[in-house]
């Protein structure tokens, strides 16, 4: 059986410590895995626009061996002209891996569905789980560990990174406290399936309205943007309903005071973060997003792993 990284939970919470392990290892030494010698290639598919996602897969596929093939949706068959299982039978046998940025979460599912090499997703309307894989490679560097560790995300929870701080977070035993506006809170059904993971890890998952609520006692606060890829038409909207969940350095007063600040980037200074915040020193931004890196060639290594080993 082929595995898929295709949301949070797709690994359980050990596989989850055993990636993280290994990224931290193949950080120290980047060249130590090559996994993709021969040289191997790998598809990296992108029907939205990316500057992380984009450089850290090609970097990683090529430092593992390998030779990335980037997609464009605008400049291939996929979508338009080809479904997504024809895709997938066209790749499975000439790529080791696939990469997917895209929109439906069925898109995945689909491609994964008719695909004998691992699909991982690089973004989807509901998930962003490499992002988080680099943001908890972030945590773990910096307080040592994440079991016990707050996180607090703060703005747009109804979308990609809210589901996945949720799952994520609750898998690697972190408290975690979503502070956002009524209608724009996290699914209850993901709530819910956060709250079963981190009942065996005695962490507590809290949903607020105020931003204040949710940041006490916080080791972490983390936001994103409140306009996400595909809702540019909403800006105004927006920008009004979310104005008062900006993460401001008197925000950060009431966390606890070995405080840091992660955003996922792009970001969008006096917005969602106060530039103050971002560009000052309890931000993380930059080693998260180096961690992209690191955390994905280890996905990359281990889903490579478990496809040797027939699992
Ligand atoms: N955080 C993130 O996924 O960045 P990009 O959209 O630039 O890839």
């Amino acid at each position: 059986m082929t595995r898929h990284f295709l949301k949070d939970d797709d690994i359980t919470p050990a596989e989850q410590a055993e990636i993280l392990e290994l990224a931290i290892a193949l950080k120290k030494d980047p060249y130590s895995e090559k996994v993709f010698a021969g040289p191997k290639t790998v598809a990296l598919i992108f029907d939205k626009t990316s500057t992380r996602t984009r450089v850290s897969f090609s970097v990683g596929v090529s430092d593992l061996g390998g030779v990335p093939l980037v997609m464009d949706s605008g400049t291939s068959q996929l979508g338009a002209k080809e479904s997504v299982a024809d895709t997938a039978r066209v790749l499975e046998r000439q790529v080791a891996q696939i990469v997917w940025r895209t929109y439906a979460q069925s898109g995945l599912e689909e491609m994964a569905q008719h695909s004998r090499v691992p699909v991982i997703n690089s973004l989807s309307d509901s998930w962003h789980p490499c992002q988080l894989l680099a943001d908890l490679m972030t945590i773990r560097e910096h307080f040592g560990h994440t079991d016990g560790v707050k996180i607090a995300y703060i703005g747009d929870a109804a979308n990609n990174m809210g589901n996945s701080y949720l799952i994520a977070c609750a898998m690697a035993g972190m408290h975690v406290s979503i502070g956002a506006p009524a209608r724009y809170q996290p699914d209850v059904e993901v709530v819910r399936r956060a709250q079963e993971i981190a009942k065996q890890f005695g962490s507590v998952i809290e949903v607020h309205e105020r931003p204040e609520d949710a940041v006490r006692h916080a080791h972490v606060v983390a936001t994103d943007t409140w306009v996400s890829m595909g809702m540019e038409k909403e800006k105004q909207k927006r920008i009004k309903m979310f104005a008062d969940y900006t993460v401001t350095n008197r925000l950060l007063e009431l966390a606890d005071p070995s405080v840091i600040f992660l955003h996922c980037l792009p970001a969008y200074r006096g917005y969602e973060v106060a530039a103050d915040v971002i560009d000052g020193p309890r931000s993380f931004i930059w080693e998260e997003a180096e961690n992209r890196l690191h955390a994905q060639k280890a996905l990359m290594v281990w889903l490579d792993r478990q496809q040797k080993l027939g699992k």
